[in-house]
């Protein structure tokens, strides 16, 4: 009998690589699939010890059921997270289509946002949860009148207040959003500054999240770069030497040095973020990896 007829064809690799382990090593253990004689796959954990050149004494356990039930969570987070994508595509759409110009801040902000990350060395779910929140961080201000956002002249003290409610607003907007990420805690907080002076709650340095502090910085230094309805584009230098000049103050030391290091080191630039991912309106959302 050989190893082709023991084991179902998807763990013949493995099956080869335990025998090796155990005759190099002197044990091995492993899961595989066994062919049952009933025609049917099993899946056993395989334990054995080599007793002399020609003696192995090995064990097996059925693991069917666990690796049944695995294979379930499996598909059911892999559908959480295509869920949790569908959802966050609608509130691009939304904005997209009342408000194109936030549309376009949202994504470059979170090219940066998701570059920054990457920079910092953050663990990739925390990227994931960046990048995805960074894309829709002022879904807030769909309930702001239009006249408002795009009012050509300086902003009256009601109004400043009135838009400054975005963040609270998109927080009540996802908080009922199922995800594995934190998106409307990061959204509710992308307009506090480390020294507390930012707002809704003047939240302080550590009680920022990162991933809040990370956005900040890439909202502040898209806005300045590109233009707004009330001004030209005041240019990517001024939008840098303003992080720099706040940094530790408003703005993270990390984020701040991680985003001097993108533009100055490694030339950096929000079109090309946005090129790699083809047109920047379709597809924006990552496969979101998976446990
Ligand atoms: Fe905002």
């Amino acid at each position: 009998m050989s190893i082709n007829d023991l084991l179902a064809e998807e763990s013949l690799e493995d099956g080869l690589a335990h025998f090796k382990k155990l005759m190099e090593t002197g044990a091995a253990t492993s899961d595989l699939w066994h062919k049952h004689k009933n025609g049917s796959n099993r899946c056993l954990t395989v334990s054995a010890v080599k007793l002399s050149e020609t003696r192995v004494l090995g064990f097996c356990k059925n693991i069917t059921d666990r690796k049944q039930a695995e294979d379930e969570l499996r598909q059911t987070l892999e559908s959480l997270r295509n869920a949790v994508s569908a959802t966050i595509q609608v509130l691009i759409s939304a904005v997209e289509a009342r408000d194109p110009y936030t549309a376009g801040h949202q994504m470059r902000t979170a090219d940066l946002a998701r570059a920054i990350a990457t920079e910092m060395g953050l663990p990739g779910e925390k990227i994931d949860g960046i990048r995805i929140a960074s894309s829709i961080h002022d879904i807030g201000k769909l309930s702001i009148p239009a006249e408002i956002l795009s009012k050509p002249t300086k902003l009256s003290e009601v109004e400043f207040s009135l838009i400054k409610e975005h963040s609270r607003i998109g927080y009540e907007i996802l908080k009922g959003v199922q995800s594995p990420w934190l998106l409307a805690e990061i959204i509710y907080q992308h307009h506090e500054r480390m020294d507390g002076s930012g707002y809704p709650r003047n939240l302080k340095g550590d009680e920022i999240l990162i991933e809040a502090r990370i956005l900040a910085v890439c909202d502040v230094v898209e806005s300045m770069a590109s233009h707004r309805p009330y001004r030209p584009s005041l240019g990517i230098e001024k939008a840098l030497e303003e992080i720099e000049k706040n940094r530790g103050t408003l703005y993270d030391t990390g984020a701040v040095d991680a985003c001097l290091r993108l533009f100055r080191e490694k030339r950096y630039q929000f079109e090309k973020g946005l090129i790699l991912n083809g047109n920047p309106h379709r597809n924006f959302i990552p496969k979101i990896a998976g446990p």
